[in-house]
């Protein structure tokens, strides 16, 4: 797989990412822990090496899954990005955030151990806390770069403000962002500051959570986000959507491929920049979206695809408020 490098100062990485979180119970209905290693070691073994997880996921269920797939993988060869910051409850509840310094150091300690680990490749704060200047969150992680215990930092869901903040204290490798044939807002103001600065992006939410597959969750599923509070997924906006993803079938049909690959194709397309972070958690699906890889798509592709799926015509916004209220991105647009 061809390799990607991570900002100016960060670390090369396959140009396909996989994101863990839906491999924990809780998030996208039930998960197979099983099935989550196995799809862990079949990424690897196809080029990928960039896993991303995040230590609220499962409230420390995702890291010890990857500890356990990585078991008998060379250290050096992952890169493995985790966020942090997000307090949760034991039922499983939100809380918002937490930068402070001490704060940090103390949410690494716990993941090193979770990971079983004695570094992070990349640590990022999953949303910025409003409460404390990103100065001081990014200071603490540059203490952990210091002392060897972290080698780069990120962000996540950063707006153009924070991110040249951030950046001025220490190189940032990357912004991990949301960016799909859906939710394009980061080409206003976000795109062009990474750029300028030599930041890569690392996209999730490329499929748009699953609904450009075009195979979506029932509502009867339990445990699933999606189901509870994803606009996009809500009845009224989800058959909208669905009769775009069905335009992308059309596409693809000609093409010899699914609408997912072409959903990950066009944010391929979007730059060399830019590292789309799969939420792949069975092996078909990992699969599936590798296949996009082989896929090129010219100028008049990405103008039909354009004019088959873009936020204009996508029913319902990529959060529901409480969640976009946190995203900083947004805020800062
Ligand atoms: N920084 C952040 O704020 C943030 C937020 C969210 C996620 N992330 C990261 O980004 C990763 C990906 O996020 P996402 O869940 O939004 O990704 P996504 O790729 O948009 O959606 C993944 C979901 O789509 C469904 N799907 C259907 N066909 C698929 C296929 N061929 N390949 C992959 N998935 C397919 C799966 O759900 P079913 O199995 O139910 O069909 C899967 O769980 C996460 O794992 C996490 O690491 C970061």
């Amino acid at each position: 797989m061809q390799t990607i490098k991570l900002g100016r100062t960060g670390p090369a990485v396959g140009a396909l990412g996989l994101g863990c979180m839906g491999m924990s119970p809780g998030v996208y209905g039930p998960a197979d822990e099983a099935e989550g290693v196995a799809t862990i070691h079949a990424a690897i073994d196809a080029g990928v090496t960039l896993i991303d997880t995040g230590d609220f996921y499962g409230m420390g269920h995702n890291e010890m899954l990857i500890a356990r797939a990585l078991e008998d993988v060379p250290r050096s060869g992952v890169v493995i990005s985790v966020k942090f910051g997000a307090l949760r409850d034991p039922a499983g509840a939100f809380g918002g955030n937490d930068g402070r310094p001490q704060a940090v150091k103390n949410f690494l300690a716990y993941t090193l151990r979770r990971l079983r680990t004695d570094y992070i490749d990349i640590y990022r704060p999953a949303r910025v806390d409003p409460a404390v200047p990103i100065e001081d969150t990014i200071g603490a992680i540059a203490d952990m770069v210091r002392t060897g215990y972290v080698r780069h930092i990120g962000l996540s869901e950063a707006g153009a403000q924070t991110i040249r903040r951030a950046h001025a204290v220490h190189p940032i490798a990357d912004l991990q962002i949301e960016y799909s044939l859906m939710s394009r807002s980061i080409e206003t103001t976000i795109l062009p500051t990474t750029r300028q600065l030599g930041i890569a992006i690392t996209a999730y939410g490329v499929l748009s959570r699953g609904l450009l597959s075009g195979r979506v969750p029932s509502p009867s599923t339990k445990g699933d986000i999606r189901v509870v509070r994803m606009p996009r997924f809500k009845e009224g906006n989800l058959e909208k959507n669905l009769r775009l993803v069905e335009a992308l079938r059309q596409i693809g049909n000609e093409k010899g491929a699914s609408p997912a690959q072409l959903a990950v194709a066009w944010v391929r397309s979007r730059g060399d920049d830019i590292v789309p972070v799969l939420g792949a958690r069975r092996r078909e699906q990992l699969k599936e979206t590798l296949g996009a890889l082989e896929l090129k798509l010219d100028a008049a592709d990405i103008a039909r695809i354009d004019a088959a799926v873009s936020p204009k015509l996508t029913a319902g916004a990529r959060y529901d408020a409480p969640q976009m209220a946190h995203l900083d991105s947004e805020a800062h647009v």
